[in-house]
């Protein structure tokens, strides 16, 4: 048996145990650097740009928050010294690519509020062995930029859009911009990128919607993606009544024709992916992202970068390495590589959310969405 050292700038929450490297894990594969104890391959970064954002999503920015960010002229919630530099960022990337990570997304808050995100992904366009960079967008900005993120090589979007009616939309995101967003549906579309739409599903505010998102899917050529909503956050505004399994959503929207599964390419994630066939004939791509109901951790491929430089190896669970100390008291690349090292060999086997669910707890994880970025 072997045990792994633990560094000092992790989290001291991070390892309530230490970890053991056992007799079951130690070949050769496993010590790869980026193989976790469960055998999972962690290929995937997922990197927070920033905190800020232009909406007010009722279930992502914690009331607080929200009370804190009208005090701002920006609608900050971190310091902009507490965020993660674009240098720095660059840093973090370009080690894990050279580790074997090969695929990144940007995500926020709204990555698009960010100064100089143009600029960033032009530097990230030019890294070795990384495939095209990816974007997770709200879409209010979406029209300004498609050109410019065109133009810098990113060819597919995701888009969080829970609503269609313009009245609805600004209910649940506190602003009136549904125009804009439609805008930029629309540019992105014209200019050809491939674009995934993020509706979370939410019991008695969007239900009545599912159908007309399934129409959507049949006339446009965007893949709809519903998400389970999720318990998130420590003040998140989750509610079992307000929860729809992907089976109920899936029964509604078979109303609109039928759905035929089809394996997922690398590219869906963990969406379960079905053809929406019409009765006349029109075709639509539906999917299901079923973190509760159905989970997805023993494929899951992620690793998360937060705005604030906190490196986190699962969604749903607060365990972090706070990678920004380690950049920002000289740790030499090595130390870097390490720490991300450590942090995939540590990367939980699952959540339990569905057990809370079960025995009546409202389960949660205190990590803020719009830090940790979805
Ligand atoms: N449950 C499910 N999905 C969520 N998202 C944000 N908060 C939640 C939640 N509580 C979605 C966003 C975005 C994606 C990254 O995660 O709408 O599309
Ligand atoms: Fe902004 Fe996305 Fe959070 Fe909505 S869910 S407030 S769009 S970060």
């Amino acid at each position: 048996m072997k045990f792994l050292k633990v560094n000092d700038f992790v989290n001291p929450n991070y390892f309530e145990q230490p970890t053991v490297v056992t007799e079951k894990n130690t070949n050769p594969q496993q010590l790869h650097p980026l193989v976790d104890q469960f055998s999972r391959t962690i290929s995937y970064l997922r990197l927070s740009i920033t905190d800020r954002c232009n909406l007010r999503c009722m279930y992502c920015m914690p009331k607080g928050a929200e009370d804190k960010a009208k005090h701002t002229k920006t609608g900050e919630i971190l310091r902009h010294t507490e965020l993660l530099s674009y240098e720095e960022m660059l840093k973090v990337v370009r080690i894990a690519v050279e580790m074997g990570m090969n695929k990144l997304r940007l995500t926020g808050g709204e990555p698009l509020v960010r100064k100089g995100l143009l600029d960033f992904i032009h530097k990230l366009s030019i890294l070795k062995n990384l495939e095209e960079v990816r974007l997770t967008t709200n879409g209010v900005l979406l029209a300004d930029y498609a050109e410019q993120l065109l133009a810098e090589g990113v060819r597919q979007i995701n888009v969080s859009l829970d609503t269609l009616q313009p009245k609805k939309f600004s209910e649940i995101t506190g602003r009136d911009y549904f125009g804009k967003v439609w805008q930029g549906l629309l540019k992105a579309r014209d200019l050809g990128f491939r674009i995934k739409i993020n509706v979370v599903a939410m019991k008695g505010v969007n239900d009545e919607e599912f159908i007309d998102f399934a129409r959507l899917a049949l006339n446009e050529p965007f893949q709809i993606r519903f998400i389970e909503f999720m318990p998130l956050g420590e003040k998140s505004s989750w509610d079992k009544e307000q929860f729809i399994r992907a089976e109920d959503i899936k029964n509604i929207i078979s109303k609109t024709g039928q759905l035929t599964p089809f394996n997922n390419k690398r590219d869906e994630g963990p969406a379960r992916m079905y053809e929406l066939k019409a009765p006349n004939g029109q075709k639509g791509t539906v999917g299901f992202i079923t973190p509760i109901s159905h989970h997805f951790c023993d494929q899951c491929n992620r690793l998360r970068l937060t705005s604030e430089g906190k490196l986190r190896s699962c969604l749903l669970n607060d365990r972090e390495t706070d990678l920004k100390a380690l950049l920002r008291n000289g740790a030499s690349e090595g130390m870097i590589r390490e720490s991300i090292r450590q942090t995939i060999l540590n990367k939980p086997k699952g959540h339990t959310l569905e057990n809370d669910l079960e025995k009546g707890e409202k389960p949660t994880c205190l990590g803020q969405m719009s830090q940790i970025g979805g």
